[in-house]
């Protein structure tokens, strides 16, 4: 990678959305008010917000000039086969299936393919998926390398499968109870980690051995792509095209979330490499939920800007810029000691709130302390992904059950947000730091049963 000292943004600046910093006291009244719970805030009480990189880029002229010849035909509109036209480039599949956001496609893809008690292999499920595969009461099975959960480790390709484990699976069960293989790229939960080309292909081959779909999850394809690029020696002189092009020809379809590497605020779709009756069976269940073949829930302008935002997501050197600031912000992190998930992920900087605040017990929930703290002191809103959000309580005991790892996750929107709010991010942890001992914690007051931190609320300990 360059040093970020010898370039800047590869673009500038033509329209801005002012933002402002509430004062402390301010902060406080409302973290409080929304029961210190992030989600309940308005985001014009948000200074910078880390909460996700999804669907908060910023578009380029060019796609916001492609949004005005959106072609809003109900059957064949022009935008769906420029989209068509940008996949078969890009990632070479022949046919799409447009939808409104990514959980749309894997909606789509669990109804083809998945049903009661089979197991679903992947390296690490997203969320969403996890939700698709259980709602068909089967089981999502995450099958990453040991080294994938060890936040020390600095392997350079933390989201590969286990090829040893996904054999085992495939060999003891027969074909009927693991209809589908999924490889998300990069890997979201274990913090931005990328799949390598050598374990592509092999999960590939054996997905071929043993005659099951393999699919990609490719919603940050494009970053996953570029860390190939600068990690695997044998890719330094290929594109980023080229290198999307043959990743996913190891694979039989992929489902997207646009909302990520395709730079767009929303959208999806579901496409496949060549398998025309699997095109023609989703296109099926797209009708009844998502829309006609050629816009699947989408405008013909939204259509338009993710085609574009396929090609501008894929540029090398916006790519270098966006994995660049991610990398910046997590090394000026480190070097300010503040323990993170190594290596450095593609969309964003992973904190270890147990570590940053040892003296918080878990039941005292140390990463939502820290994600309050983080409001209080800047107003940077980010989100809790560990005892909250993937804990739960044991059903027949009522005794909590904690996840691995207790993160906090600092989302970067792309194109969004310059150095400066890196520099911000950094202080507020530098200050945090250094009266962190009197952080006493939170306890959860109330929470649903399923997806609980969307809508939790919480008390401080006095
Ligand atoms: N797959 C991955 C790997 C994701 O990260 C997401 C969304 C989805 C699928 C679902 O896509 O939101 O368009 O329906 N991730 C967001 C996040 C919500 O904040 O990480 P969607």
């Amino acid at each position: 990678m360059r040093n970020r000292d010898s370039y800047a943004e590869p673009y500038r600046i033509k329209v801005i959305e002012p933002i402002r910093q509430k004062d402390r006291k301010t902060r406080e009244l409302l973290i409080e008010q929304a029961h210190y719970n992030v989600f309940n805030l308005r985001a014009e009480d948000v200074y910078i917000d880390l909460l996700t990189d999804s669907g908060t880029s910023a578009m380029s002229a060019n796609q916001w000039s492609g949004m005005m010849i959106g072609d809003e035909s109900y059957a064949g509109c022009a935008n769906f086969y420029n989209l068509q036209d940008a996949l078969l480039e890009i990632i070479g599949y022949r046919y799409v299936v447009p939808t409104h956001q990514g959980r749309a496609a894997e909606n789509i893809l669990m109804t083809m393919f998945v049903s009661e008690s089979q197991d679903v292999l992947g390296n690490m499920h997203f969320d969403t998926t996890e939700g698709h595969i259980k709602l068909r009461k089967a089981n999502p099975v995450n099958l990453v390398i040991d080294e994938g959960m060890d936040p020390d480790i600095d392997h350079p390709f933390k989201g590969n499968i286990n090829l040893e484990r996904l054999e085992e699976e495939l060999k003891k069960s027969d074909p009927s109870t693991i209809p589908l293989i999924i490889i998300t790229t990069t890997s979201n939960t274990n913090g931005g980690q990328p799949v390598s080309m050598n374990n592509m292909r092999s999960a590939s081959e054996l997905a071929k051995k043993y005659n099951r779909p393999i699919f990609i999850d490719a919603a940050r394809f494009a970053e996953n792509c570029y860390f190939i690029k600068q990690r695997d020696e044998r890719y330094k002189n290929k594109s980023i095209r080229e290198i999307a092009r043959e990743f996913f020809s190891y694979a039989d379809g992929c489902t997207m979330s646009s909302k990520k590497d395709a730079l767009v605020n929303i959208g999806g779709f579901l496409a496949f490499k060549d398998k025309e009756e699997w095109y023609e069976r989703a296109v099926q269940i797209q009708i009844c939920y998502e829309g006609f073949r050629t816009y699947g829930g989408l405008a013909g302008r939204d259509l338009e800007a993710l085609a574009r935002g396929l090609y501008e997501g894929t540029e090398e050197d916006y790519l270098e810029d966006r994995i660049g600031q991610v990398h910046y912000l997590g090394s000026n992190l480190i070097e300010a000691g503040v323990p993170i998930m190594k290596p450095i992920g593609g969309h964003g900087v992973f904190v270890d709130g147990q570590r940053f605040l040892p003296h918080i017990e878990r039941a005292n929930l140390p990463g939502q302390s820290l994600a309050i703290e983080l409001y209080k002191e800047a107003g940077i809103r980010c989100i809790e992904l560990g005892t909250c959000a993937f804990g739960y309580k044991d059903p027949k005991t009522g005794e909590e059950i904690y996840p691995p790892q207790e993160l906090v996750r600092l989302a970067i929107p792309r194109r969004a947000y310059t150095d400066r709010h890196m520099d911000v991010i950094v202080n507020a942890f530098k200050a945090i730091n250094e009266r962190k001992e009197n952080i006493k914690g939170l306890k959860m007051v109330y929470q649903a049963e399923i997806m609980r931190h969307f809508t939790a609320r919480f008390e401080m300990i006095k």
